[in-house]
């Protein structure tokens, strides 16, 4: 199924309140790239199935629908004790991205502060402020991002050759509000005429980078190339990649970035091939509460997103197969810790960090 070219981050972002406040609309990335569909979130309960089938992913996106979610809640009952329930649920419907819990308990904040008559009204406002906040950030992080790219671009000694970028997973606008952030420096360098070509991690088990990020560079036509996730090492060993700028989950205070499997693995051979290894995140993403990465917990998935595969037949329909032996077991931890050592910097909106000063953005 072709989908129209206008389905962009300029037309679309990815998720957004009705007019009189009673649902949120968001696109089913579950369908993507096969399928653009909006789907209507009505109340806590769909929020939070949304976010833990990962309709809507994305550390960003997740905080932001997780503040909807909250709002949401407050149209069911405006109590303190279903306030604390609905923060509950939510926190718990994804474990790892720390902007989950930071969106949850600034929405708590607001309405814990409010009498129970302006809660509603107060949620609503408070979760479009967090949505705006984003947009910002990224923007920002792209920025930053653009002038690193532009510096390593001008600095090279062979020109006009395209300025390769590895990313892994999706980090751009579809996993935040809007923008992205690892591929708002992309998209920056390209609208400004860089000639930057993306190589894009396939992102397995749930193909991330070959379904959402291949799409979205589509879309906005960025030249890339989709790469099996073990084939990063061997294109830096053969001075294909320039960069690798990657999203993040939750980053420690000490600069330790936890992000998508197979991250650590890319920074492993980046630093190996002495090619700069950057994480893009806002604000939110760094958790100043954890030094030790040991703390952070790393959701584990269900195993059948290992055992299973999803892709369009040749009559169109979207089909699922099985492509490990039905004997075997799967399992499926869903991030790892790439250590401070290995980033060279973090973007964020505040400018780019090395992780020994990190403590400078807070
Ligand atoms: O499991 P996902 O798809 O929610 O994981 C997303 C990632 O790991 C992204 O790289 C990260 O959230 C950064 S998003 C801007």
């Amino acid at each position: 199924m072709k989908i129209a070219q206008q389905h962009n981050r300029i037309t679309w972002r990815t998720i957004w309140p009705d007019a009189r406040c009673k649902f949120v609309r968001i696109i089913d990335q579950t369908k993507l790239p096969f399928a653009f569909e909006i789907v209507r979130v009505q109340s806590l309960a769909q929020m939070v199935h949304a976010i833990s089938a990962m309709q809507v992913r994305g550390a960003p996106l997740i905080g932001v629908a997780a503040a909807y979610g909250m709002a949401l809640a407050m149209l069911e009952d405006e109590s303190d004790a279903y306030l604390l329930q609905a923060a509950e649920m939510l926190k718990n419907s994804r474990p790892t991205a720390v902007n989950l819990a930071w969106a949850v308990n600034r929405m708590v904040a607001a309405l814990q502060a409010m009498p129970h008559a302006r809660r509603n009204f107060t949620a609503w406002h408070e979760a479009a402020n967090i949505a705006e906040q984003d947009v910002a950030q990224n923007q920002a992080i792209g920025q930053h991002g653009f002038e690193l790219i532009k510096n390593a671009y001008q600095s090279r000694l062979i020109k006009n050759k395209p300025f390769n970028i590895l990313t892994h997973c999706n980090a751009g606008w579809l996993a935040t509000v809007d923008f992205g952030t690892a591929l708002a420096p992309i998209y920056a360098a390209h609208d400004a005429g860089m000639n930057v070509h993306v190589w894009v991690d396939e992102t397995r088990p749930r193909n991330q980078g070959a379904l959402l990020t291949a799409w979205e560079l589509a879309q906005h036509g960025v030249p890339h190339t989709v790469v099996t996730d073990n084939a990063g090492g061997h294109l830096m060993q053969q001075g294909l990649i320039d960069m690798v700028i990657v999203g993040a989950d939750r980053v420690t205070s000490k600069g330790d970035v936890c992000n998508k499997i197979g991250t650590y693995l890319k920074a492993l051979a980046a630093h190996d091939n002495h090619i700069p290894f950057y994480a893009a995140v806002p604000s939110p993403t760094i958790d100043w509460d954890i030094s030790n990465h040991k703390d952070i917990e790393i959701e584990e998935r269900h195993g059948d997103e290992v055992s299973y595969l999803q892709g369009l037949s040749a009559d169109g329909s979207v089909q699922t197969v099985r492509v490990i032996p039905a004997e075997s077991n799967a399992a499926n931890p869903a991030f790892d810790v790439t250590p401070a050592r290995l980033v060279t910097g973090i973007i964020t909106e505040k400018g780019v960090f090395a992780p020994q000063n990190l403590h400078a953005c807070k």
